[in-house]
C-alpha cells in the first residue's frame, strides 16, 4: 500500500553529524523523498507535535530535546517519505523507540543513547501509523513544500499579509 511518513533527523542526530548515515540507511527503503527542509522547532511546534506524550514525567525533557535544548543545535530536519509500505520500512530501519533494545545494525541501535535522565536520545523521529502520518506531515510541511499531491488541498484568498522576501 503505498504511504507517506514523516522522519524527523533529531538535535542529536546532527550534533553528531549523522544527517548523512541516517539519510544513507534510510535510503536502503527505496522510497521517494517528496520534501525536506531544516526546521527551528518553536515551544508550539514541539508541543503539537508530541501532544500524544502530554502525560509523560519526561514531557518537558522531550521537548527541550526537540527543540534542540539539549544539544546547542536548535534545528532539525524534516523529511517527507513516500511509497510502498513507507511507515514500516523506515520503523524497522530507525529500530526500537528504546536505543538499547534496538537491534544493533538499526539506526537507533547504532547511534542512539539514554541519558542518564533516562531520556531515549534516538536520533530520528519516524510516524507509527497512517493517521499519524497525515497529521504529522500537514503540521510540519505546506502543501507547496512537497512535491506531490499526498492530500486534498483546497485555495483560499488570505487576507495580505505582510512577509519577508529576498532584499
Ligand atoms: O519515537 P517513537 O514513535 O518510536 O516513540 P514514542 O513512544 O512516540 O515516543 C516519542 C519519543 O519520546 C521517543 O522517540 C523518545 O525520544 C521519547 N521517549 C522517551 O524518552 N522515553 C520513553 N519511555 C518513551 C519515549
Ligand atoms: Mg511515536
Amino acid at each position: 500500500m503505498d504511504q507517506k511518513t514523516l522522519v524527523l533527523i533529531k538535535p542529536d542526530g546532527l550534533k553528531k553529524s549523522l544527517t548523512g548515515n541516517i539519510l544513507t540507511r534510510l535510503s536502503e527503503s527505496k522510497l521517494e523523498i517528496v520534501a525536506v527542509k531544516i526546521v527551528r522547532v518553536s515551544r508550539e511546534l514541539a508541543s503539537e507535535h508530541y501532544k500524544h506524550m502530554q502525560d509523560k514525567p519526561f514531557f518537558g525533557e522531550l521537548i527541550k530535546y526537540i527543540q534542540g535544548e539539549l544539544h546547542d543545535r536548535r534545528k532539525v530536519m524534516a523529511v517527507v517519505y513516500w511509497g510502498d509500505d513507507a511507515i514500516n520500512k523506515v520503523r524497522q530501519l530507525a529500530g526500537s523507540t528504546n536505543p538499547e533494545e534496538a537491534e544493533s545494525t538499526s539506526i537507533r541501535g547504532s547511534y542512539g543513547r539514554i541519558t542518564t535522565q533516562g531520556l531515549y536520545e534516538n536520533v530520528l523521529h519516524t510516524s507509527s501509523d497512517n493517521k499519524e502520518a497525515e497529521r504529522e506531515i500537514k503540521l510540519w510541511f505546506n502543501p507547496d513544500e512537497v512535491i506531490v499531491d499526498l492530500y486534498p488541498t483546497k485555495i483560499i484568498t488570505a487576507e495580505p499579509q505582510k512577509k519577508r522576501v529576498w532584499a
